[in-house]
């Protein structure tokens, strides 16, 4: 590793927590503080993660089964990592990525039922490994995050926005058992409240990183 690499972090969360609002500000305050960040998201985030973002999400529910979904979220995270994020952090680039393998965890996993082991095997075969150094989940009561993201697609939202409450539930449940399980990397936040409010609980997580 080279010893002035960047940070790596992913933002992760159930729809409707505020990511895209939090990723912004805190690449304005790294920014801020005279670091080169690069802003991302999955799946996506490159060309072929974008073309296999279309794929997934513009699909009837059900045109994918979990197992093949579960290959497209893990090729498409592959040719991210190869492409984008490796590249940013060899650079010394902080990266933001607006979700990550944590994700295919509780989607496909918690969500839809695969295992875990199975995902994290996707995970070592499509991108060997690569975890961010830190992963934040925001954690929002249902109903606030429903309503969140209602107002924000206008009642219309993506496939996987149409599930039900009981998938959704499934993925939050998901996420916090994965932070209890790796504390360390992991740290659940609270999106309630004043966006900026948030933001000052991020910096705070971030700032034990800072070089
Ligand atoms: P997106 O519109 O980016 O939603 P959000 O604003 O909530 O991030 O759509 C991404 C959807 O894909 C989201 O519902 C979560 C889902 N997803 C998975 O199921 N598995 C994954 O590995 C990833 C990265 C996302």
């Amino acid at each position: 590793m080279n010893l002035t690499r960047g940070r790596f972090i992913s933002l992760e969360g159930g729809e409707g927590v505020g990511k895209s609002t939090q990723l912004k500000a805190l690449a304005a305050a790294l920014e801020r503080h005279g670091l080169g960040v690069v802003v991302t998201r999955e799946p996506g985030g490159s060309a072929g993660a974008e073309a296999i973002r279309t794929l997934l999400l513009e699909g009837e529910p059900g045109f994918w089964g979990p197992r093949a979904e579960a290959l497209l979220f893990a090729a498409a995270r592959s040719d991210h990592v190869d492409k984008v994020i490796k590249p940013a952090l060899e650079r010394g680039e902080w990266v933001l990525c607006d979700r990550f393998h944590d994700s295919s965890r509780a989607y496909q996993g918690g969500g839809s039922g695969l295992s875990d082991a199975d995902i994290l095997t996707l995970h070592r075969i499509g991108s060997e490994g690569f975890v961010p150094d830190l992963t934040i989940v925001l954690t929002l009561d249902e109903a606030e995050a429903r309503a969140r993201a209602k107002s924000r697609d206008g009642g219309a939202g993506d496939r996987f926005e149409q599930r039900d409450d009981g998938f959704h539930a499934k993925v939050a449940a998901a996420f916090r058992s994965f932070a209890a399980a790796e504390p360390d990397r992991i740290k659940l936040v609270d999106a309630s409240g004043a966006p900026q409010a948030v933001t000052e609980r991020l910096l705070a997580l971030l700032a034990p990183l800072l070089p």
